[in-house]
């Protein structure tokens, strides 16, 4: 159950949380379908995305990292226009909000003062808001108008992970409920696609000890490392990297394939690891031209590829599932290294310095 908190016979919250991923999934998937197996999600909220002429996403650290990914499936399913933004940052520079906006809040704790500064601040405009959270009692679903339950379970270890993909996968249902409530045709069965989701992320943690290798031979030594993505593996990256300097306290950037030449090649050296993320077709030649950029300049590169579009010789395979929901999946690799990349360092992964689970000052 993951609802357990115990460690049991594992060594860390972390690598639990890991392996409870397939298993909130599938609890997503049962909390949110009707009796006929179709996606049902409140009245109100599904009334308030209608009523939605634009969506303003607000969000912190893991949970803003969700949110470009919200972003991209809110708008490829439901057609309507998104803006992810950072909590701390979004009242500094209001962007122009739209007649009849909807702020969506994602946070795995419901605490975060940033978000909920700015929960208080719309709410005092008179703006509706939707508070996505692992926890329900909590400040940001309180004082937001609606909730979102990600059923993930207590998340004990700093690092996020089961939230982030807790998170990925309320918001595609979000979208597709959307999506039928405007009477869209949809090709797209998310229940189905979600289980498939769940089982391949089996798949991916039975495979740590490929993993803890790639780890052992990329992220030992180094100082520094880069992630690299184009489309949405770019999204993917930014959170892999962010996992990784959490815990291995290695300085690791997510970058834009393409932005790389405008200025943090010049980063590159002699073995320098370089991870790209590979999973999407219409980018599948670009990102790998990046890699073979970095390499020609000394760099050691680690290509985590989807099946059928993968090379022989790329680190690492990913099974395919549904695009929408790709990053759900290639994640889970990126949280493996950067686990056993912290366990290599002797490093506290459970409980990094300097960091809290949940900062409730600004
Ligand atoms: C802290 C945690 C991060 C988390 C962020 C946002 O910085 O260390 O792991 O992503 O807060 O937290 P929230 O609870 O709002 O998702």
């Amino acid at each position: 159950d993951a609802s357990d908190i115990e460690k049991g016979t594992y060594p860390h919250y972390m690598l639990k949380e890991i392996d409870e991923q397939p298993l909130v999934i599938r609890n997503i998937i049962s909390k949110y379908q009707d009796e006929n197996g179709q996606v049902k999600l409140d009245e109100e909220i599904r009334h308030a995305m209608n009523a939605a002429d634009r969506i303003y996403i607000i969000a912190a650290g893991t949970s803003y990292n969700a949110g470009l990914v919200g972003k991209q499936l809110i708008e490829s399913i439901a057609k309507k226009p998104v803006e992810t933004h950072i909590a701390s940052e979004f009242l500094y520079n209001m962007p122009l909000i739209s007649k009849n906006p909807l702020f969506i809040f994602i946070s795995q704790s419901g605490e975060t003062a940033d978000s909920r500064g700015v929960l208080v601040a719309v709410k005092k405009l008179g703006y509706p808001a939707l508070t996505i959270t692992n926890v329900p009692g909590s400040t940001l679903s309180r004082e937001a108008d609606y909730t979102l339950h990600t059923y993930g379970g207590p998340e004990i270890a700093v690092a996020s992970t089961k939230a982030y993909t807790a998170q990925m996968a309320v918001l595609s249902l979000l979208a597709v409920d959307s999506a039928k409530a405007q009477g869209f045709e949809l090709d797209f069965d998310p229940i189905k696609e979600l289980s498939i989701v769940a089982t391949v992320m089996e798949t991916l943690c039975d495979q740590k000890e490929a993993l803890e290798k790639i780890a052992r031979d990329y992220l030992s030594v180094t100082r520094n490392c880069f992630f690299i993505g184009r489309a949405s593996d770019y999204y993917v990256v930014l959170e892999g990297a962010l996992k990784l300097k959490e815990i291995s306290y290695i300085q690791a950037e997510g970058f834009a394939g393409g932005e790389l030449k405008h200025g943090t090649i010049a980063l590159i050296e002699k073995g320098t690891p370089v991870f790209a993320l590979a999973t999407q077709e219409h980018v599948n030649l670009s990102i790998r031209g990046n890699v073979k950029e970095v390499a020609a300049r000394g760099a050691s590169p680690c290509i985590i590829s989807l099946e059928g579009l993968n090379a022989e010789d790329d680190q690492f395979v990913v099974p395919k599932v549904h695009e929408y929901l790709t990053p759900l999946v290639t994640v889970i690799p990126m949280q493996l290294i950067a686990y056993y990349a912290a366990l290599h360092r002797d490093c506290d992964v459970d409980k990094p310095r300097n960091l809290a689970k949940s900062v409730t000052v600004e």
